[in-house]
C-alpha cells in the first residue's frame, strides 16, 4: 500500500479551521469512508465466531471506532479505555496507566483494540500486556494510521487502515493540543 500525499486541496474555507491552515488533506473524508468499509468486512471475516469486543482507546479512536463498528456486520460490543503515559521523563520505564478500565468482561473473548495512530507504539506495547493478563480469547490491534516506526511494538498490527507519512497528522479523532478532532479528513498540521 502506498500513502496518497496527493490529495491535497484547500482548506482556508473550511471553518472548522477558523482561519488556521492545514498543510494539506492526506486522507479525505470518502476515501477514508471507503477504507472503513473494507476493514470492517476484514473484521467481520477474521472473527466467524465467539464474542468479539470492539475496545476504543480515548480520545483518538472515537470518530473510526464508531464508524468501523457500524461496517462490521456480525454480533459484539463496544467499550473503551482511557491510558495515559507519564510523558518524556518516565518514557523508559514505559509506564502507563489506566484511567478508565474497561468494566466489560474480557476472559474469553476476542479483544479488538482500535487506536487511531501508531507511532512509536510504547503506549499500545504496553496495553497488549495490560490485556493480555485477563485472558481474552485473542487479542489483535487495528489502527486507522500507521506510521511504520513502532520500534516498541511488538505485537503485529492485524488491522490497518492507511500507511500514514512521517508527518503530524489531525483530524477524524486526531488532535493537536486537543484541536482539530472533529474534521472529517485527515490532515498534515503546517
Ligand atoms: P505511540 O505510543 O508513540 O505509538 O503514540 C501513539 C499516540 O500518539 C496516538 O494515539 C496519538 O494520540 C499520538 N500521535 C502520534 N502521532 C500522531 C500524529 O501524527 N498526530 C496526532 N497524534 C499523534
Ligand atoms: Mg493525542
Amino acid at each position: 500500500m502506498t500513502t496518497d500525499t496527493s490529495v491535497g486541496g484547500p482548506t482556508e474555507s473550511d471553518p472548522r479551521l477558523d482561519g488556521r491552515a492545514v498543510r494539506r488533506i492526506v486522507f479525505d473524508a470518502d476515501t477514508i469512508a471507503h477504507r472503513v468499509s473494507e476493514l470492517g468486512a476484514h473484521i467481520t471475516a477474521a472473527y466467524p465466531d465467539g464474542d468479539l469486543l470492539v475496545l476504543g482507546l480515548l480520545k483518538g479512536s472515537f470518530i473510526f471506532l464508531s464508524d468501523l463498528v457500524r461496517q462490521i456486520a456480525r454480533p459484539l460490543q463496544v467499550d473503551f479505555l482511557v491510558a495515559s503515559s507519564y510523558g518524556d521523563a518516565m518514557e523508559s520505564s514505559g509506564v502507563v496507566r489506566l484511567l478508565y478500565d474497561p468494566e466489560t468482561e474480557l476472559e474469553g473473548k476476542h479483544i479488538l483494540l482500535v487506536e487511531d495512530i501508531v507511532d512509536s507504539g510504547r503506549t499500545l506495547s504496553r496495553l497488549i500486556d495490560l490485556l493480555g493478563e485477563r485472558r481474552p480469547r485473542s487479542l489483535e490491534i487495528c489502527a486507522l494510521l500507521h506510521k511504520h516506526i513502532a520500534t516498541e511494538l511488538h505485537h503485529p498490527t492485524q488491522f490497518i487502515g492507511f500507511d500514514a507519512p512521517h508527518e503530524f497528522l489531525v483530524g477524524y479523532g486526531l488532535d493537536h493540543a486537543e484541536n482539530f478532532r472533529h474534521l472529517p479528513y485527515v490532515a498534515s498540521l503546517q
